[in-house]
């Protein structure tokens, strides 16, 4: 199968999914297999999606379901880049691609007081991990690598950009508001559109 059928069979799945799941929870069983097929090989994502920034990483949207029920991002860090410490609202599935990357997830332990750090993930090629309000929702994620490129396929239960979410201080337990801002250079849902 060709790169860009396999993704364009990820996107299929996916869009059965969301249309014939009897709940969420299925639906994220079911997306988690459709994630571990589209990790399993890197030689699909253009070059334009994996390119890093100097300063911070990057967020490039891949597809967008055009009800927003899914949407696929690629994280792309630079050396020793990190996001800060947030949160989602909605289910995602973080698949990784390339490199390695941190993941340490916080809990909260009341308003005004300092959060709860909990055991921190090693993630590397073909490893998934989930957040969800559900089952813990708060993480910062840093590449693992100080010296590469490090890539996450980002799989969300909405179309992240359009939610609002709260990155956290975690020491004081202070909060802002933010939403994620794509880094795309094409437009959304390029993949049905995708050369051949
Ligand atoms: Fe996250």
């Amino acid at each position: 199968m060709d790169a860009n059928e396999h993704v364009r069979r990820f996107i299929r799945g996916m869009t059965q999914c969301v249309e014939q799941a009897p709940s969420e929870a299925a639906c994220v069983e079911r997306a988690r297999a459709l994630m571990a097929d589209l990790i399993s090989r890197d030689d699909w994502l253009p070059d334009e999606f994996a390119q890093p920034h100097p300063q911070h990483y990057q967020q490039y949207l891949l597809y967008c379901d055009p009800l927003e029920r899914f949407s696929l991002v690629s994280f792309v860090w630079g050396p020793g880049q990190a996001t800060p410490v947030h949160n989602h609202t909605v289910w995602g599935l973080i698949g990784m691609l390339r490199g390695a990357e941190l993941s340490q997830p916080y809990e909260l332990t009341g308003e005004g007081r300092p959060m709860r750090a909990l055991e921190c993930v090693r993630m590397e090629p073909g490893d998934i991990e989930m957040v969800s309000p559900s089952s813990g929702d708060i993480h910062r994620v840093a590449n693992a690598h100080p010296d590469r490129v490090s890539i996450s396929i980002h799989l969300y239960g909405a179309n992240i950009d359009a939610v609002r979410r709260i990155a956290f201080d975690p020491e004081p337990g202070a909060e802002r508001s933010f939403t994620s801002g794509y880094a795309s250079p094409r437009s959304p849902n390029f993949w049905p559109h995708a050369r051949g």
